[in-house]
């Protein structure tokens, strides 16, 4: 999408759509009043107070996410105003701008814009100028998203999208240029990432996601390696041989690195993806009434591999290394079954209770790999547990740390990007529930904390690393359409990732 900085008056700039905000503020004990500020201000007396009186009347409130569209009949450039509520003025956040600018574009582009001018208002606010502008682009590329390919009427051109967004400011300065790029690589690398988990899985495939990883990487002048059968057996990736041989699909193991420090000695950070292309829960089958959203199962390898493309295209001086195991889980004749013991890359034993908890198995290999290069800090990124989903709902991701400092690091980085986590506890006294009689490990540790069992297991993994797993089972995925975004895949994580990465630099 072409973002742009301009600096036009409201009155001249030449859209389909004109977006401009306003907040609503406490006016007495239970009435509120809404504040035109900024840009709307000015349209307001353009338009001779029509806002002050839509506001007046009730027919505008201000409440985050509302939505009014406005005909100028000529008194402007625009053919249309969209003005977009950013609800309650003391606790607008940049995330409230993002929402604000990615609802009213998705509104937008279904009407038939194809050009758009942001003009989002941040007086009053904590904001800083330069993340109002970030959030105004990533939002508009993120509200923009949509996944037609496999629709022929999309194709066949009748589907309008927006073509150009241009983002009103005062000065082209170099500051508010570097926070447009922000935006728009965070904003696309969420994209991508939604690409790669709404593709159906007869086409996203172990080999074609590794395809599209060493496509981006070319492309954005990463360094990338795949790993095949061969490579994992010399290696002795049990876990993710083992779940992958019910397949007729070859796993694969995808590298990919950017180097960005100064110092050749700073092994950087790991960046660990589960990338089941598709999760049918094996010889341990999975309940049909869902199991089509199990193309997802690889939202946490497309969020790192979004991350990867953000990272590539922003620079920082840090070196990230993504590693992501890849592979499809089936119930066959060949397949791994319930009872079998297998053995991770780090030598330790795994008792098989369950084929539908495969995750852990193929994160087990990635994590050991991690270690034996030295990264640190580990992160890894699944769609991993039933429980997560349980215990926090489509609203906040699970986070376990075995690291204070990283575990705050990780929640501002998310906090910063309107992505929420949850700490969930990594205490000792659930390792007794993942006991094997038989084995090092038992892979499952029954209904009770499902989640936290899960990560329990992956622990055994990260050696003396720095860690933190991040389960987004209840994140990855929207199975409605939402104000801000279509139904289907969210790319959550890629941003928190990116973020990380960016705040990491030396
Ligand atoms: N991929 C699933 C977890 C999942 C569930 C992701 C819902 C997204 C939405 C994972 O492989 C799985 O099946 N986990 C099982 C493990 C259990 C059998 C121990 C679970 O959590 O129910
Ligand atoms: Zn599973
Ligand atoms: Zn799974």
């Amino acid at each position: 999408m072409d973002v742009q900085l301009v600096r036009n008056h409201v009155k001249d700039v030449t859209c389909d759509a004109l977006i401009i905000s306003a907040a609503r503020t406490k006016d007495g004990q239970d009435s509120s009043r809404v504040v035109f500020a900024g840009a709307a201000q000015t349209i307001n007396s353009l338009l001779d107070g029509l806002l002050s009186e839509m506001s007046a009347r009730g027919e505008f409130k201000g409440n985050a996410g509302e939505l009014v569209t406005i005909h100028p009949l000529g008194k402007l450039a625009a053919k249309r105003v969209i003005l977009v509520g950013l609800g309650k003025l003391e606790s607008v956040s940049a995330q409230s701008l993002r929402r604000a600018s990615a609802i009213a574009t998705r509104h937008a582009q279904k009407t038939g814009a194809r050009q758009i001018a942001l003009a989002l208002d941040g007086a009053g606010t904590q904001v800083h100028e330069t993340e109002k502008i970030e959030a105004q682009a990533e939002g508009a590329c993120l509200g923009a998203y949509t996944f037609r390919k496999y629709q022929q009427t999309a194709n066949n051109g009748n589907e309008r999208r927006i073509q150009k967004v241009l983002l009103l400011c005062e000065a082209e300065t170099p500051a508010w240029e570097a926070a447009t790029r922000k935006g728009i690589a965070l904003g696309e690398a969420t994209n991508f990432a939604r690409d790669l988990v709404n593709e159906p899985p007869n086409v996203l495939t172990p080999a074609e996601l590794a395809n599209r990883a060493v496509t981006m990487a070319k492309q954005f002048g990463l360094e990338y390696e795949v790993l095949d059968r061969p490579q994992m057996q010399e290696l002795g990736m049990g876990g993710l041989l083992g779940v992958a041989q019910g397949s007729a699909e070859p796993p694969k193991f995808i590298i990919l690195r950017y180097r960005g420090a100064s110092s050749s000695q700073d092994k950087g950070i790991a960046l660990v993806g589960k990338g089941i292309t598709f999760d049918t829960g094996g010889i341990s089958l999975k309940n049909p009434e869902r199991m089509h959203e199990m193309k997802g199962d690889m939202g946490g390898a497309a969020a790192c591999i979004g991350a990867m493309q953000a990272i590539a295209m922003l620079k920082p001086a840090v070196n990230v290394t993504m590693l992501v195991s890849t592979a499809e889980n089936m119930p066959s004749g060949t397949a791994y079954r319930p009872g079998d013991i297998l053995r991770i890359m780090n030598g330790k034993t795994v008792e098989i209770v369950n084929t539908d908890a495969e995750g852990r198995l193929v994160l087990a290999d990635a994590l050991s790999y991690a270690v034996k290069e030295g990264l640190s800090p580990i992160i890894d990124v699944a769609t991993l547990t039933g429980g997560i989903v349980v215990a926090l709902g489509s609203v906040m991701s699970g986070l376990f740390c075995n690291d204070e400092e990283l575990a705050r690091e990780i929640l501002a980085a998310g906090q910063a990007v309107g992505e929420k986590f949850w700490p969930m506890p990594l205490d000792e006294e659930y390792a007794e529930q993942i006991k094997s009689d038989i084995a090092d490990i038992k892979q499952t540790g029954g209904r009770m904390a499902s989640s936290v069992t899960a990560a329990k297991i992956l622990e055994n993994f990260v050696g003396n690393a720095r860690w933190a797993h991040l389960d987004i089972a209840g994140t990855f995925y929207v199975d409605g359409p939402k104000p801000a975004q279509e139904a289907g895949a969210t790319g959550f994580a890629t941003r928190t990732l990116a973020e990380f990465a960016l705040r990491s630099a030396k």
